[in-house]
């Protein structure tokens, strides 16, 4: 289970800055809001894709959530219990060359079941997920070895074979050519109506959001809010050009500052 509630969370950093410049809103040594007074709540299960501009403070967010950094004020519970450090058992973030190079896509894998003592059982489950995202024949292959969309699926895969009830993934389609960025869109929302668990999303690509999340929030304007918070209930696969999904495509392009879409 993971129900998610953000509660009035802030986040500042100090301003390291040597000298105050012209226009700067705040002195040296000051502190800088980066989250302002953020306020979100997502069910369990919940496919929640993150939108907004460069800096804003989606991965801080995103961090806060994993407990890896600590609110300024303010908190987020999961299944009602405030996060004040990682927690392995029901968190997992997916990071971006996540793979250690020196590992197989089969070492790799078994990472994430390294406490797990059945064997066979082990052995059956790496398997399980190598095959769900379609690596089969490539246990023994190096990172070096796959292609970037190939490296891909098996973080997808060493990430899922935890079973976290939440998945964080923080720009995972960065750096793949359009048509493997396709097919991962289509099988991270298959994995998910699959499993069923809870996936945070941070996304560049407005088509992303409106095509995987049953959730999205826009955030954006400096210190960040939440400048968009609706839930998608469409089905897939969706059409994102047409309909209701294409105003609320147009909607987004205007909030992050591009007034017309070709
Ligand atoms: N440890 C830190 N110390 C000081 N400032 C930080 C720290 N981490 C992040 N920041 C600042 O907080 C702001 C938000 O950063 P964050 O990485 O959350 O943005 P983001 O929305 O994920 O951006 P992007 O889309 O580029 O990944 C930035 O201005 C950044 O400089
Ligand atoms: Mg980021």
């Amino acid at each position: 289970m993971a129900h998610i509630k953000i509660e009035n969370l802030v986040k500042a950093y100090e301003n390291r800055r040597k000298q105050r410049r012209k226009g700067d809103p705040v002195s040296v040594g000051e502190m800088i809001k980066v989250l302002d007074n953020i306020n979100l709540e997502f069910a369990d299960g919940e496919m929640v894709c993150i939108l907004g501009p460069s800096g804003c403070g989606k991965s801080t967010m995103l961090k806060i959530l994993a407990g890896f950094d600590t609110a300024t004020s303010g908190r987020i519970l999961v299944d009602g219990r405030e996060v004040k450090e990682p927690t392995s058992d029901y968190i997992f973030v997916f990071q971006h060359s996540g793979l250690l190079p020196w590992m197989t896509v089969w070492q790799n894998v078994e990472l994430g079941l390294r406490h797990m003592e059945d064997a066979a059982q082990k052995e059956a489950q790496i398997q399980e997920y190598i095959d769900m995202v379609e690596l089969t024949n490539s246990e023994q292959h190096y990172p070096h070895q796959l292609s970037g969309g190939m490296q891909r699926r098996a973080e997808l895969a060493r990430a899922l074979v935890v079973n976290p009830d939440m998945l964080i993934m923080d720009e995972p389609f960065t750096g793949l050519d359009f048509l493997t960025r396709m097919k991962m869109r289509e099988e991270v929302v298959n994995m998910h109506e699959f499993i069923g668990k809870s996936i945070l999303m941070v996304t560049h690509d407005i088509d992303d959001a409106l095509v995987m999340a049953d959730h999205i929030v826009v955030m954006g304007d400096n210190p960040t809010q939440v400048k968009m918070d609706r839930l998608l209930r469409f089905d897939r696969p969706r059409d994102v050009s047409t309909g209701e999904l294409a105003e609320i495509r147009d909607e987004i392009y205007f909030m992050l500052g591009v007034s017309y879409v070709v």
